[in-house]
């Protein structure tokens, strides 16, 4: 599929690494998070988890310390470096794999859980079904997805107040300085919530649970049904 001349070139996002790997550092309340996302996804020791989009590894390594069989994938090989540092530093095993949404590897139906965190909005609509096809594809049926990512609640006439808000509290919470979040408005594809929502159905997931929470910021929680079950 990969051969194809118009199949979408993810990797020209790789480009912004340093400056998202040098943000990324500061967060260090991010393994708690993990943590306790991890835990309510009910992760078991001998899970087969995927991170998509895993930046520096945080989650994939919460996972392997779970018990979990972590496959830690990311376009860029600034952020698996850090990954592998950060398994390293914490004793864990993760098999890392240079690859994103459109290209990773996967034998079908074969993870128990497929997270994807802050990733999914560097491609264009088309691509992110694309990509969630791919997903669900890779899950198990009966297991979960777990999406979260940057996305618009509102129509666009309300953006302007929404994306200061999302500035204020990004700079304020996250260490992020302006021209980050002017870089995701101007260069990255987040999209409306409500559009993500119908790309999730059509791929077939059943939606648990959607939460629109800080400013801009959408969690869903998405099954594979079993064979039989309804979507
Ligand atoms: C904002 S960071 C989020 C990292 C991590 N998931 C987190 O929440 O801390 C976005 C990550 O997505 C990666 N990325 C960008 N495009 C991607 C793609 N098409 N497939 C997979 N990962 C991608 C970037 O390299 C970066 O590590």
């Amino acid at each position: 599929m990969l051969a194809r001349d118009w199949y979408y070139n993810e990797r020209r996002r790789i480009g912004l690494d340093s400056a998202v790997a040098a943000i990324y550092d500061h967060r260090d309340d991010r393994d708690l998070c993990a943590r306790a996302a991890l835990s309510m996804l009910g992760v078991k020791p001998g899970w087969r988890v995927a991170d998509i989009g895993c930046g520096n590894g945080i989650l994939a390594c919460e996972a392997a310390l779970m018990g979990a069989e972590v496959d830690a994938i990311d376009i860029s090989p600034a952020m698996l470096a850090l990954a592998e540092i950060q398994a390293r530093d914490r004793k864990v095993a993760i098999r890392t794999q240079t690859a994103g949404l459109l290209s990773f590897d996967y034998q079908p139906d074969s993870y128990d859980l497929i997270v994807s965190e802050f990733a999914l909005h560097h491609l264009p609509d088309f691509w992110k079904a694309v990509a969630l096809a791919r997903i669900f594809a890779a899950l198990r049926p009966g297991a979960n997805f777990y999406l979260r990512d940057i996305v618009f609640v509102s129509t666009p006439d309300g953006e302007e107040r929404n994306v200061e808000q999302w500035a204020d509290f990004s700079i304020k919470n996250h260490d992020f300085d302006r021209s980050s979040v002017v870089t995701h408005m101007r260069d990255e594809y987040s999209t409306f919530g409500w559009v993500i929502e119908r790309m999730l159905a059509d791929t077939g997931f059943a939606l648990i649970s959607v939460d629109y929470h800080a400013p801009l910021h959408g969690t869903y929680l998405l099954r594979k049904p079993k064979h039989g079950e309804q979507g």
